[in-house]
């Protein structure tokens, strides 16, 4: 999509939808000899910037991996921070995701989620669900592989009760029951902090998505490092398992 922000060189060929694993929060904050959740507060700053950015360069769509299916398993105090962050940004940030066109999704289990977390994810889903501009995606207690057993689940349910047969099953269909649905699959992935790994995300999703993986520490990210990983993104041929033309 064309915004007037966008730089010129980056015009043609913005990729639609952008998914980033915003990890190193941890290892930033130990550098300084602060504690584990300042790095998150500082994460969270990098966010809105990039959320900013990717506002100003006309992407459709942002995908962040907040919280996974494991990161329960954390020292319950970095846990609960993590729940208090999010639900001060939802609570502080709403009228500014309205103002700026911002639609938001939950991508995530709410099993959980505290009450009052899931009343102010919801209410900032709901205020923004008319939105025509970004639409940002937080993946908030989001695990792939629990969301593909997921879907498996619903859509035997639907075979057992006669609404599906089983030889109608396909890609589509299957894909229609995850947490994703009705998002475009990522066409860029970026992961910051210098780790080379997927960690349980859009598994299903990122089949053919082109990915960049950088060794900035998430709060160091800045708008300067998307358009970089933009401009990588577009120097590549992407095939679909074809061939060059
Ligand atoms: C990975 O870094 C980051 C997370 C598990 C949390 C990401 C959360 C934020 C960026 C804050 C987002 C805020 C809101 C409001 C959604 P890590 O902790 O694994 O870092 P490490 O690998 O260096 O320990």
């Amino acid at each position: 999509m064309y915004s007037p922000n966008t730089p010129s060189s980056l015009d043609a060929n913005l990729p639609r939808h952008i998914a980033i694993v915003m990890d190193g929060n941890g290892r930033w904050a130990k550098a300084r000899g602060l504690e584990r959740l300042k790095g998150h507060y500082e994460g969270a700053e990098a966010l809105k910037r990039t959320i900013q950015a990717a506002v100003e360069l006309g992407i459709q769509y942002l995908t962040v991996y907040a919280f996974s299916t494991e990161n329960w398993h954390r020292p319950e105090e970095e846990v609960k921070g993590l729940m208090v962050l999010l639900r001060h940004h939802l609570e502080t940030g709403l009228d500014e995701l309205i103002e700026k066109n911002i639609q938001l999704k939950f991508i995530g289990f709410y099993d959980r989620i505290e009450p009052d977390l899931k009343k102010s994810i919801d209410k900032a889903v709901n205020k923004t669900a008319h939105n025509t501009g970004l639409v940002l995606c937080i993946a908030f207690n989001y695990g792939a592989r629990a969301e593909i057993v997921e879907a498996a689940r619903q859509v035997s349910e639907k075979v057992k009760k006669g609404e599906l047969i089983l030889e109608d099953l396909n890609e589509k269909i299957f894909a229609e029951h995850f947490l994703t649905q009705g998002l475009p699959d990522p066409d860029l992935f970026i992961r910051t902090s210098g780790v080379y790994r997927l960690s349980n995300y859009l598994l299903w999703q990122m089949a053919y998505t082109e990915m960049i993986f950088l060794d900035t520490q998430w709060p160091d990210f800045k708008k300067e490092d998307l358009i970089n990983a933009i401009s990588e993104y577009q120097q590549r041929e992407r095939r679909f398992g074809k061939i060059s033309a």
